[in-house]
């Protein structure tokens, strides 16, 4: 079983670098299950029903959240009624949508992913330590293959819920920062683990807003409006692979320029 996860996707020209690039990804990696992280595709904060819309009909199975899920309040009707679009389990107490999705992958077969939120330097409802034995008992109640997207800030956190659940589920990756991280790897026990997916937007950019925005954020302390740049666009995620017992045997990470 195959994998293909891709890291937030921000704005419009990520998402339609996204939209462009599938064909070729779905070509190249033939993968099983594609999960993306939409959280900053509405002009860089919170996903539109019509996006989420968009991504699923183009082929994507899960789409995962983070922190500014709940930006979009147009979203709440979809994140209540599609159970394939996700936002962070600890996002919220109550609240719209859920964490877990279960999907069918090649026959007869199901997978599990899992969206939790870091709780460090983040507005997570509760730690994601706290609530992550329960969904991960659900989730291998119904499915061979668990993945769990941490959206969090902290390196220390999410290396340290990676060794937690290693052995407990196939694979766990990493979103929110933007930056794609070189330690993609297999823990000792057989989960495949990186610290983040890395972003499906403009590279050009502080995190994907322009630079000069940012930088002028900085200097004059004065909130500017955010804008979403457009150079150097790529595509980054990761592929990770799986074997019958749902234990990962590979991850490699992708990051693909799109040309102009
Ligand atoms: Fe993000
Ligand atoms: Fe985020």
């Amino acid at each position: 079983m195959r994998l293909l996860a891709i890291g937030d996707v921000v704005g419009g020209v990520g998402l339609s670098a996204l939209l462009e690039s599938l064909p070729r990804l779905r070509e190249h990696y033939a993968p099983d299950l594609m999960i993306v992280n939409a959280e900053n595709s509405a002009n860089g904060t919170g996903t539109s029903p019509r996006q989420a819309q968009e991504l699923l009909d183009a082929g994507v199975d899960v789409l995962t959240g983070g922190n500014h899920t709940f930006r979009k309040r147009e979203l709440f009707p979809l994140l209540n009624s599609e159970p394939r679009v996700l936002r962070p389990h600890n996002l919220a107490v109550k609240g719209p949508g859920t964490g877990l999705a279960v999907v069918p992958v090649d026959g007869d077969r199901n997978a599990a992913v899992i969206n939790l939120l870091g709780a460090i330097f983040m507005d997570a409802a509760m730690s994601p330590f706290a609530i992550v034995d329960e969904l991960v008992e659900k989730a291998r109640e119904r499915a061979t293959f668990v993945f769990v997207d941490i959206h969090a800030e902290a390196t220390s956190e999410k290396i340290a819920l990676g060794r937690y659940l290693d052995g407990r589920v196939t694979g766990v990756f990493g979103t929110h920062t933007h930056v794609q991280t070189a330690d993609d790897q297999l823990l000792a026990a057989g989960t495949a683990y990186i610290s983040d997916l890395g972003m499906t937007g403009p590279h050009d950019s502080v995190i994907g807003v322009a630079a000069d925005i940012i930088l002028s954020r900085f200097l004059t302390g004065a909130p500017g409006r955010f804008e979403v740049a457009d150079g150097d666009v790529r595509v980054q995620g990761a592929v990770i692979d799986a074997d019958d017992g749902g234990l990962a045997t590979a991850i490699q990470r992708i990051d693909l320029p799109i040309e102009d």
